[in-house]
């Protein structure tokens, strides 16, 4: 089965989006937005795999969409949508649950950092939730997935599942009219740049996340002038200049890590960086950086702040993504269906 290039990612809606899912994702979807067939999803289903104050998540799914449109994402072009509005998500999630095994979910190791000492408590949506990112990216026989690096595994995880359901299901599939087999895709991670693994900006072993205490960590999609400004400035290193070759900076992670973003933001190597920084102290790149950082991201924050003023045209947005997302995947849920065995 020749399948048509087509680009998913979902982003979930559980607040403080910062510089990482910008630079790691979101201005991933942008260029993409020129060469491919893209559904961008937030993914409020992901979202409550841990506890969310409904009123907050209905906020935050307004300011995820706010952010991709902010950002450069043409509602028109791409296919917007949030995921619990496309009921074959959850459908497709549960036969993917039985696909998948759990000696395959037992490894996956943000479950293990997300659950922490306490497993038993965690929910079973957290633990089956490569499953649902599976069903996200295959129910729309998606060919190409922009993420960061963490979520190398998960991708891997979804291949193996797109596999096993084609061989599980070879006889059925052919029966079905599919020659070849292939009814679901290999889908493709694409990890690459610069910014992956944005790294927190108080310690360069974590890597920068929604969810860590200090919001000196992160830098935020809606964070003003001067607090970008000063969380630069804060931000950890250590007392040597920087180096004038991509090497020098190891065993270096918070260099690596500005060095990184600097890169990211201005569109070029870490290379072209230190060609340029190399030798130069942090109280002369800081600078640079805060600069080049409130000059890409507080454009984008004001523009989700106008954005939110108006939440029934987020609303319509999200409404009118689901609509067309649907027209794409019930096709293949219904094909899908007829595999298992299913009568509708
Ligand atoms: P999440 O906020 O977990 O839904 O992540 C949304 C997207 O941002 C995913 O593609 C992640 O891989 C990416 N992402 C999250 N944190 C980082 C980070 N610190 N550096 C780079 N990419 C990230
Ligand atoms: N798990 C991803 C994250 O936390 C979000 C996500 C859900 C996703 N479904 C997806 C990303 C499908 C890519 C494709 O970052």
């Amino acid at each position: 089965m020749k399948h048509q290039e087509r680009v998913f990612s979902g982003v979930q809606p559980t607040g403080n989006l910062h510089l990482g899912n910008y630079l790691g994702a979101i201005t991933k979807f942008v260029t993409l937005q020129e060469s491919h067939q893209c559904l961008y999803c937030v993914v409020d289903m992901h979202a409550i795999t841990v506890w969310q104050d409904p009123a907050e998540l209905r906020g935050n799914i307004r300011e995820v969409t706010a952010a991709f449109i902010a950002s450069g994402l043409d509602p028109k072009k791409n296919i917007i949508f949030n995921q619990s509005q496309v009921s074959g998500h959850a459908e497709l999630a549960w036969v993917f649950n039985c696909v998948a095994r759990m000696g395959w979910l037992n490894r996956m190791t943000q479950f293990k950092e997300k659950a922490g000492k306490h497993k038993e408590n965690a929910s079973v949506g957290l633990f089956s939730y490569p499953n649902l990112m599976a069903a996200d990216i295959l129910l729309y026989h998606a060919t190409h997935v922009p993420v960061g690096e963490d979520q190398k595994q998960h991708l891997e995880l979804a291949r193996d599942i797109a596999q096993k359901f084609n061989v599980d299901f070879a006889d059925a599939i052919k029966a079905a009219g599919i020659e070849d087999g292939l009814f679901f895709p290999q889908p493709e991670p694409l990890i690459q740049g610069p910014a992956t693994r944005v790294m927190s900006l108080r310690d360069g072993s974590k890597k920068m996340s929604k969810s860590d205490p200090s919001d000196m960590s992160r830098i935020t999609m809606t964070d003003d002038q001067d607090t970008i400004a000063k969380k630069i400035r804060k931000a950890k290193t250590d007392p040597e200049a920087l180096p004038s070759e991509v090497d020098g900076l190891e065993g270096r992670p918070e260099a690596a890590n500005l060095v990184g973003i600097y890169a990211a933001l201005k569109g070029c190597s870490k290379q072209d960086v230190l060609t340029e920084f190399g030798g130069a102290q942090f109280s002369v790149f800081k600078p640079a950086l805060a600069e080049l950082a409130v000059e890409q991201v507080s454009p984008i924050g004001e523009e989700m702040r106008r954005i939110l003023n108006d939440p029934a045209e987020i609303d319509n947005i999200l409404r009118n993504g689901a609509t067309r997302a649907r027209e794409i995947s019930e096709p293949i849920m219904a094909k899908t269906k007829e595999i298992i065995g299913f009568i509708q």
